[in-house]
């Protein structure tokens, strides 16, 4: 079945999708969404830890650069979408407060800190007595470490329910099926999708949004394809409502034994109440099973535990895991790719919540027909493209060249 020509097609429905579905209908698009299941990939799964200063790590100062340039669009972004949909999305500036285990967990916060501290970004260092101020649970082999003001959370789950109101009185269609193919016309333009059953969509672009699911659906493509790949992310979500203990919206982040962990403390919304506590995450490269292991809910408890014994009390709620879409830069992949009609929104690995502030505006930008500003250059789908692949120089020519012995 062919059905009627729409503007646009948007293959995934998780946060950079649903975002791709509005921002292309509030420019008078018509839209269509393929996605069998809306909304339960790593979107779901993520955390909501809005920390572009406390994660920045050495040796990606690009994407620092773009993870800042989100977060200072945060705030009008949130307030875009409350106001839109009419709902809460649960977005805190709470700031994050880091601490350690042992000493060479606090030294590593320290390196980081040196790294934050020089990219001009404001760190302010805590005694022990200080976070245990700031932080009442913190146990007795919690060592203070930075507190990171501008970082922040914002509840991910609610904030796909605020887009899927938008973007159902966008009118924008939902169709509960894979893509399955794109399709080409005789100059080379992408002219639609071929979905699941068979039935094709044509429109004049395709936005290609589908998590680590974006690599296999292009890796038919003859011209254009994306080195993403899934890296599984386990969490688990404690019931944090004790009586007579008030709730509020706060992050630790923490080295415990060298290992990374975070706790969210999330006030619920006003119907639900209570606190959830949001604990993560594993990271298993090249895995994008949904099986939460009992090592992974053990290491998560450990680690969170060493520095809070107080989450103890809690009750669990939830297990969950994702995979999220990792590239070989860590930075996303996102623009147009060089090819009529197919435009690429993916691999933001990490940092899909906090993108999505850049990821609305940039889409934005496409939409209208303009250029990308320079944070977003690095982010180029077409890198991948412009040079020959390692594979390429060594003379092989089969496989793809992401794919590596870690997996
Ligand atoms: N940004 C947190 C995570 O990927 O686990």
């Amino acid at each position: 079945m062919r059905h009627p020509h729409r503007d646009v097609v948007v293959i995934g429905y998780g946060i950079v999708g649903a975002l791709a579905c509005w921002r292309a209908a509030a420019a008078g698009q018509t839209v269509t969404c393929l996605d069998p299941e809306p909304g339960t990939g790593a979107t779901y799964a993520a955390a909501g830890m809005l920390a572009a200063v406390t994660e920045a790590d050495f040796g990606e100062p690009d994407l620092l650069r773009l993870n800042l340039h989100s977060a200072r669009r945060w705030p009008d972004f949130a307030a875009a979408i409350e106001r839109t949909a009419g709902t809460g999305i649960g977005y805190h500036r709470c700031g994050v407060l880091t601490v350690g285990y042992e000493r060479a967990d606090h030294d590593q916060l320290q390196r980081l800190a040196q790294l934050q501290q020089h990219s001009g970004l404001a760190v302010t260092p805590v005694t022990t007595e200080e976070a245990r101020a700031r932080e009442p649970m913190l146990g007795p082999r919690g060592i203070g470490g930075y507190w990171v003001p501008a970082d922040g959370q914002v509840d991910p789950r609610r904030l796909m329910q605020a887009l899927k109101i938008i973007t159902d009185d966008h009118g924008v269609r939902v169709v509960r099926r894979s893509a399955a193919q794109l399709m080409d016309d005789h100059d080379g333009r992408v002219v639609g999708v071929v979905d699941e059953i068979g039935d094709e969509h044509p429109v004049d672009r395709v936005v290609v949004a589908a998590g680590y699911a974006s690599g296999p659906l292009l890796a038919a493509h003859p011209r254009f394809q994306v080195p993403v790949r899934p890296v599984k992310g386990e969490l688990i979500r404690l019931d944090g409502g004790l009586p007579g203990w008030s709730p509020e919206s706060r992050i630790i982040r923490g080295f415990v034994q060298q290992r990374p962990i975070y706790v969210v403390f999330r006030a619920a919304d006003d119907r639900t109440g209570g606190q959830e506590v949001v604990i993560g995450a594993t990271s298993q490269e090249w895995a994008d099973d949904r099986q939460v292991t009992a090592g992974a809910v053990f290491a998560l408890l450990r680690d969170a535990r060493a520095l809070l014994p107080g989450i103890d009390e809690f009750a669990i709620k939830e297990t969950t895991t994702r995979a999220r879409p990792a590239t070989p830069d860590n930075l996303p992949i996102l623009g147009r790719s060089g090819i009529p009609g197919l435009v690429i929104a993916t691999g933001h690995y990490r940092n899909g919540i906090l993108l999505a502030a850049a990821t609305a505006e940039a889409l934005d930008l496409i939409f209208a027909g303009r250029e990308l500003p320079d944070v977003w250059k690095p982010a180029d789908p077409r890198r991948f493209h412009d040079q020959p692949s390692d594979h390429d120089q060594l003379g092989k020519s089969e496989g793809a060249p992401w794919v590596t012995t870690s997996r």
